[in-house]
């Protein structure tokens, strides 16, 4: 599937009421434990390291949003993205860099800035060979982060 249109998917799963996703019947204490079977899925921290190696010099070289990076410490930028990737995905990490909304707010970021960045971070999960279905996942859970990042038209 385009990589688009795999966003635009999940766009459409992450709109699905929360009562839709709910189990029938309330969990056991026990599945109350981070559920880290994405992150496993991602390589573990290992994994998530390989894929921001990747795609920090991808996302920097894009023609299209590259130039937001011009001043960014992408040391750190990429240590940020691995501890919340980590976070996202159920690693069980702290995440201790700046707070999504603030850290964008300086930037005029556009929806369609958010959609291509999605896609060069598909283009590096494939890269890395991660299956599908992992890739989509995880794209799930970042999408609704566009309500903090996305912030003109
Ligand atoms: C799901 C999507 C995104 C995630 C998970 C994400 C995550 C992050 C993280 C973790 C940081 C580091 C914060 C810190 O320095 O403590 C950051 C910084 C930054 N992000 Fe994003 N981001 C996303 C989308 C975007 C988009 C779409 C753009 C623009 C096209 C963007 C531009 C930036 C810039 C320029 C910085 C660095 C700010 C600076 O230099 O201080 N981000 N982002």
């Amino acid at each position: 599937m385009h990589a688009r249109a795999a966003a635009l998917a999940l766009a459409a799963l992450v709109a699905l009421p929360a009562c839709a996703q709910a189990p029938a019947k309330a969990a056991p204490a026990a599945s109350a434990a981070v559920d880290d079977a994405l992150y496993r899925a991602l390589g573990g921290q290992a994994g998530l390291v390989a894929l921001m190696d990747d795609f920090v010099p991808r996302l920097v070289a894009d023609p299209k949003i590259g130039h937001f990076f011009a001043k960014t410490d992408l040391a750190n930028f990429k240590d940020m993205l691995v501890q919340q990737v980590c976070v996202v995905s159920g690693g069980g990490c702290t995440y201790r860099g700046a707070n999504m909304k603030l850290a964008h707010e300086e930037h005029d970021i556009r929806m369609a800035d958010f959609n291509r960045l999605v896609e060069d971070l598909q283009v590096s999960m494939e890269a890395r060979g991660i299956p599908f279905a992992t890739q989509n996942q995880l794209l799930a859970r970042l999408a609704p982060m566009h309500r903090d990042i996305v912030n003109t038209h």
